[in-house]
């Protein structure tokens, strides 16, 4: 019995200090198993007397036992112990700085078009397309501006041959989409797009830029109708305590014709640099369709009239955003791009 605890002890302190579980697997094998101490211990019995080897029994079935605890005990301290330790090495450091992926961002123009398209989806228009390489026909002809025409003058135009050119403004969508309807309204679309003028390039000419044209037609449409539009265009893109003024002006497709001033942004109309202290900027020009424009485009102007706008969307963005040469816009400059985030 005397080895037993003998064993026993030995076997506890041996566990209680190891730190592997490799070695407290073969602790375990010696220990418990055929050809340990407690097994040559175990050979004694055969002399003892029944009494004695009852209770040599329960001893060694005792100090089995607690052997089996103290393993399993240890088994358990030693797996968390190798738990930690692996978590401890495996833990991400989040105050790394990371390796930032270059992320693009839209470009302003881009935005001013998706906000644009977002507030007259919302009323109802859809978005029409035209080519860029134009007909001197849709261009001017149905825009009632025929050859000989001074407005033609207005803007200097990339001629391709005698009848093709590169469409100076997004209006020839407008006789695109009449004549497509057959003389049927409602029509109710923008177009914005690229357009292209035969300008010297500067600070604020672009011998290709982007319009959105705008164009409804239905029975009943009066000029109220025209500026409540513009007004929640004029609030939509550049805040909602703008007003809008109404000038009259000239286009051959409108009759009557108007620019659109918009309170200035930057002061709230008291006068700044961006209005030249008028309080006013000018954003774009509008009116009611032409009848002859409607006649032309297969409308019948007793029974339908329009309204019509055109939106230069460079200027918008550079009023919007600031920006002070409409060159930012082509020249992919990213010290330029980087500043508009896609929150923005
Ligand atoms: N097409 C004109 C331009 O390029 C802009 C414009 C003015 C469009 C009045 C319109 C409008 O639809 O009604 O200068």
């Amino acid at each position: 019995m005397d080895e037993l605890l003998k064993i026993k002890e030995e076997a506890l302190d041996k566990i209680s200090v190891c730190t592997s579980l490799k070695d407290l697997n073969d602790l375990r094998v010696f220990y418990l198993g055929k050809k340990g101490p407690m097994q040559a211990a175990m050979k004694s019995m055969k002399d003892m007397t029944k009494e004695e080897r009852a209770s040599f029994g329960q001893v060694s079935n005792k100090v089995k036992q607690d052997i089996t605890k103290a393993i399993e005990d240890k088994k358990v301290a030693l797996e968390e112990a190798e738990m930690n330790e692996k978590i401890k090495n495996e833990k991400i450091d989040i105050t790394l700085p990371s390796t930032t992926l270059p992320l693009g961002s839209i470009h302003p123009l881009s935005m001013v078009r998706e906000e644009l398209e977002d507030l007259f989806i919302g009323m109802g228009y859809s978005v029409a397309e035209g080519p860029e390489v134009e007909t001197d026909h849709y261009n001017f002809e149905l825009m009632n501006i025929p050859a000989g025409h001074p407005a033609r003058d207005m803007t200097d135009t990339f001629y391709i041959n005698d009848t093709l050119l590169m469409r100076c403004h997004t209006s020839p969508v407008q006789a695109r989409t009449m004549l497509k309807a057959q003389g049927k309204g409602p029509i109710k679309i923008i177009c914005p797009g690229k357009t292209y003028r035969r300008d010297d390039d500067d600070a604020t000419h672009s011998h290709q830029f982007s319009q959105c044209e705008g164009l409804v037609i239905d029975k009943n449409i009066t000029m109220a109708d025209l500026k409540g539009t513009l007004e929640l265009f004029a609030k939509k893109m550049f805040g909602e305590k703008r007003e809008i003024r109404l000038r009259p002006s000239y286009f051959p497709f409108t009759e009557p014709s108007v620019e659109v001033d918009i309170s200035c942004h930057n002061c709230d109309g008291k006068g700044c640099p961006m209005c030249k202290y008028t309080g006013w900027i000018e954003v774009l020009g509008a009116g009611m369709v032409n009848p002859k424009v409607l006649e032309m485009c297969g409308f019948d102007p007793e029974v339908y009239q329009g309204f019509a706008f055109g939106i230069g969307l460079e200027r918008v963005a550079m009023l919007k955003y600031g920006i002070d040469n409409i060159r930012n816009f082509y020249s992919d400059d990213l010290r330029f791009l980087n500043q508009f985030t896609r929150k923005d």
